[in-house]
């Protein structure tokens, strides 16, 4: 379901198009107050909407995007990913759209600050050498840039205006695991752990500094999940020792990472005034939803749904493969990839879990959003 409590509530005219499984509301019918003027999307697979496309790299066909209506752009899942989730929890009908895409007409809105654009790239990494010919985190930073450039140019050089829009915006940043998957498939040593993690850091808070220099002030950003209990990284820990389990030394690889970013963001937070963040973490709601599947609604959190065989990995998710028969009782769409069940969970226990819960801190997504808010949101 992609329609929250929330936005249903402000509905003036309820209009659902069923489709696929999945419910969209349509635009023109819709009269929604988004809690934020915009969010603009930077990083991976996990959140492109179609940047790729025009890359002519990495896109996503049939079966992808088998559960969206016709016309939307397929994502790296069955349906919907995270930046789809989180955007319409925040009241928005849909995710903001690729940057690649915009035209001057679709960038009327989103000049004058409001909407937000989508930079993300699949395959792409924060690293430039990471995800050959995809747009590294580098290369969405310049694009951003640009586009605050034609802002301030649009306001007639003056950009107080746009600077108030921006500073109330989510900067949603989901990136890092394809960086951990090439080192891993790279057979590079455990003991280059340390010296990775530092140049995935200091390029990270490079890119927050500059994007911070550029008018963001509050960042939502997504951790690295376990890696290594994905099918794919399942299926070779299986080849090679006959176990039936997550390859550990990728998982720890992300969790030595997600631990020093959240120090890394909480220092960069008390040196840059008016900073604020919240780190969901993908990394907690892959592992929860794998111990406790039940309790999650997953039938299935080990194999790919688009897939035969072991882990669901003997064939990659081509247009002729068999998928399994119920999507959303799968955590994995593909060899890496969460089904849009998992992204829409997900997305939510980032918002608005209880911070007990430990898919977000130091706050959900949802009180960094609303705490300090200058205008009279409803809570
Ligand atoms: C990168 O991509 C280019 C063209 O897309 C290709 O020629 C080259 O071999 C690729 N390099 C690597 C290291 O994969
Ligand atoms: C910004 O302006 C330049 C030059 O007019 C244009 O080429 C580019 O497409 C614009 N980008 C956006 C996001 O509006
Ligand atoms: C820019 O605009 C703001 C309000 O829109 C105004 O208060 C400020 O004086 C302007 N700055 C300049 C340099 O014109
Ligand atoms: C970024 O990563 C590269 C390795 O790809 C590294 O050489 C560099 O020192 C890192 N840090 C910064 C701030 O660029």
């Amino acid at each position: 379901m992609m329609v929250t409590g929330k936005a249903l509530m402000i509905l003036v005219a309820v209009f659902i198009i069923c489709t696929g499984g999945g419910l969209v509301i349509s635009p023109a019918a819709a009269e929604e107050v988004p809690l934020v003027p915009a969010v603009n999307v930077f990083g991976d697979s996990t959140m492109d909407v179609g940047n790729n496309k025009f890359l002519g790299n990495f896109t996503p066909s049939f079966p992808y995007g088998v559960d969206l209506p016709l016309g939307i752009e397929p994502r790296f899942s069955n349906g919907y990913n995270m930046a789809d989730s989180i955007s319409k929890l925040l009241g928005f009908n849909m995710s903001p759209p690729a940057y690649l895409s915009l035209t001057p007409e679709t960038s009327v809105e989103i000049l004058k600050g409001l909407g937000g654009v989508n930079y993300a790239s699949g395959g792409s990494g924060i690293l430039d050498i990471t995800g050959n010919a995809s747009l590294p985190l580098s290369k969405q930073v310049e694009y951003f840039a640009d586009t605050k450039a034609n802002m301030t140019e649009e306001s007639g050089g003056n950009s107080t205006e746009i600077d108030a829009l921006l500073s109330r915006s989510l900067f949603l940043i989901s990136d890092g695991g394809n960086d951990m998957f090439e080192f891993v498939l790279k057979g590079r040593p455990i003991i280059e752990f340390e010296s990775f993690h530092r140049d995935l850091l200091s390029n990270y808070t490079k890119y927050v500094q500059t994007l911070y220099g550029l008018g963001a002030r509050r960042f939502g950003l997504i951790d690295v999940p376990p890696v290594g209990c994905v099918p794919m990284m399942r299926a070779i820990f299986f080849r090679s020792f006959g176990l039936d389990g997550c390859l550990f030394p990728a998982s720890d690889l992300a969790r030595g990472f997600n631990k020093k970013l959240s120090i890394e963001m909480a220092e960069l937070a008390a040196s840059l005034p008016g900073k604020r963040y919240s780190v969901g973490s993908s990394y907690k709601l892959v592992t929860s939803y794998t111990a406790h599947p039940e309790a999650a609604g997953f039938d299935d959190v080990k194999s790919a749904c688009c897939g035969s065989g072991m882990f669901g990995m003997e064939t990659s998710c081509v247009p002729d493969v068999t998928t399994c028969p119920n999507h959303d009782d799968h955590l994995f769409w593909d060899a890496v990839h969460c089904t849009q069940a998992t992204s829409n969970k997900g997305a939510k226990a980032i918002y608005d879990a209880p911070l007990e819960d430990g898919f977000a801190a130091p706050n959900n997504f949802k009180q960094l959003l609303l705490d300090d808010q200058p205008t009279s949101v409803s809570r």
